[in-house]
């Protein structure tokens, strides 16, 4: 407060030497004469003393999270905070012994990738984004525990990018199949992280064939097998009538990240038929077998859909199951369904495109890292340790409506 006077001070005795004329503003050289030489003093002190606190200020605060500069990660710190992801996977296991963090945090990465990078940011009053609330949520508050600092240490969109990397890697373990998704960290967070209104294009969920492979061809740059092996992901999670407004699971087990997901959309025998769930969702249910679902644009990477998008009613496709033909991304479907690794490999690759969207190793500014240069990291998980997560205290940055998954 001191300093803030003797600056306001010496502000207004320099306006009135100036509108006195003893100060020549038009002339190159000040005259000095006028002004206390301690008050000239007291200025460049205070400069010195705030200057410092300032720049502290900017780095750490929780209010402005938006830092474009970390320290460098080592091998270390990437083993450590691995370990506080998979604590938080651990943490939370629902009624049928799954963790919802999996499929969560794979699907959070996706949906902050869309749009020019991935950038640290969603959008959670934009329908596409419903449901990511939860995950966001925790990620949010680990990120600032006072504890492992690591808003100091790295992005959001960073710790996103690992969480997905770590889920899918248990996910795919679980499988069977090793992940061979590196970690590179660099990404940049948007001003407002993690939130922001920014309305980006997300895939249609009732889209058929030519719409979904475009999607990706367009924004992502994708082919047609890096396209149906990146959607493999649905064999992680469900959806919930409460988010998305679709309801049920693709595959019997949530936790494993498996090409389950391709043999049951080539299964003829499952009796696959469109039902309306309501005015606005219709999913592809199976006649026998589980209650397990697809949507149109899951389907429409084996059977080329055509949805009739004058229904305002629902998504219905203009041919059936056993009608439609094969849609140009078949024989990839029908290729994961036969092996399983070699959709891991596939998915591992493109999942590792996926995250870094919008960033290059050409561009300056906008380059990733490996942790320790030459040394991939593998991705996968240690064995996570059983305790329980504590809850962090107060939110630092209370912004997504209350609900648990
Ligand atoms: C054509 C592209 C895609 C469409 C239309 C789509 C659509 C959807 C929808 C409607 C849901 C349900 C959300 C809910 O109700 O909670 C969902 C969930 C999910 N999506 Fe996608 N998605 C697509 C691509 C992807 C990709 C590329 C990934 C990741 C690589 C992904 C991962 C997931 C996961 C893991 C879930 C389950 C989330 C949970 O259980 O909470 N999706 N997706």
């Amino acid at each position: 407060v001191c300093i803030a006077c003797v600056l306001e001070q010496t502000w207004s005795c320099f306006r009135r030497k100036v509108a006195s004329k003893q100060v020549d503003i038009s002339r190159t050289s000040v005259k000095m004469s006028g002004l206390g030489r301690y008050q000239v003093l007291a200025v460049v002190l205070a400069v010195l003393c705030l200057l410092p606190a300032h720049l502290d200020a900017q780095s750490t605060s929780t209010d402005s999270p938006h830092r474009r500069h970390f320290p460098r990660l080592t091998q270390g710190d990437i083993t450590e905070i691995s370990e506080i992801i998979n604590n938080l996977i651990e943490s939370n296991v629902i009624e049928d012994g799954t963790h919802p963090y999996i499929a969560g945090f794979v699907r959070l990465i996706f949906h902050d990738c869309v749009g020019v990078s991935c950038d640290g940011c969603v959008n959670l009053e934009y329908g596409p984004n419903a449901g990511l609330a939860p995950y966001i949520d925790v990620l949010n508050r680990t990120y600032y525990k006072p504890e492992h600092k690591l808003f100091k240490r790295m992005s959001q969109a960073d710790l996103w990018a690992l969480a997905g990397i770590i889920a899918a890697g248990r996910g795919a373990a679980k499988g069977g199949e090793p992940l061979s998704t590196v970690f590179r960290y660099g990404r940049i967070d948007c001003s407002t992280s993690p939130d922001t209104n920014a309305e980006d294009v997300y895939p249609n969920a009732n889209g058929g064939a030519r719409e979904t492979l475009d999607y990706w061809k367009d924004y992502f740059g994708f082919t047609y097998p890096e396209t149906t092996a990146l959607l493999g992901a649905h064999s992680l999670g469900r959806c919930h009538r409460n988010a998305s407004g679709f309801d049920g699971p693709w595959t019997t087990d949530k936790d494993s990240l498996d090409n389950a997901y391709f043999r049951d959309i080539a299964n003829a025998e499952l009796g696959w038929r469109q039902e309306k769930l309501d005015s606005s969702h219709v999913q592809w249910v199976q006649s026998v077998g589980t209650d397990n679902m697809m949507l149109n644009s899951d389907m429409a990477l084996f059977k080329d859909l055509r949805p009739d998008t004058e229904d305002p009613a629902g998504q219905f496709s203009h041919c059936t199951y056993a009608q439609c033909g094969y849609s140009p991304s078949a024989a990839h479907v029908l290729a994961y369904a036969k092996d399983n690794a070699l959709f891991v490999r596939q998915f591992s690759s493109v999942f590792q495109k996926m995250i870094e969207h919008g960033y290059t190793t050409r561009a300056a500014g906008r380059d990733l890292y490996e942790p320790v240069p030459g040394e991939a990291y593998e991705g996968m998980p240690r064995a996570p340790k059983r305790e329980v997560w504590e809850r962090a205290g107060p939110r630092a940055r209370p912004y997504a409506p209350e609900g648990g998954v």
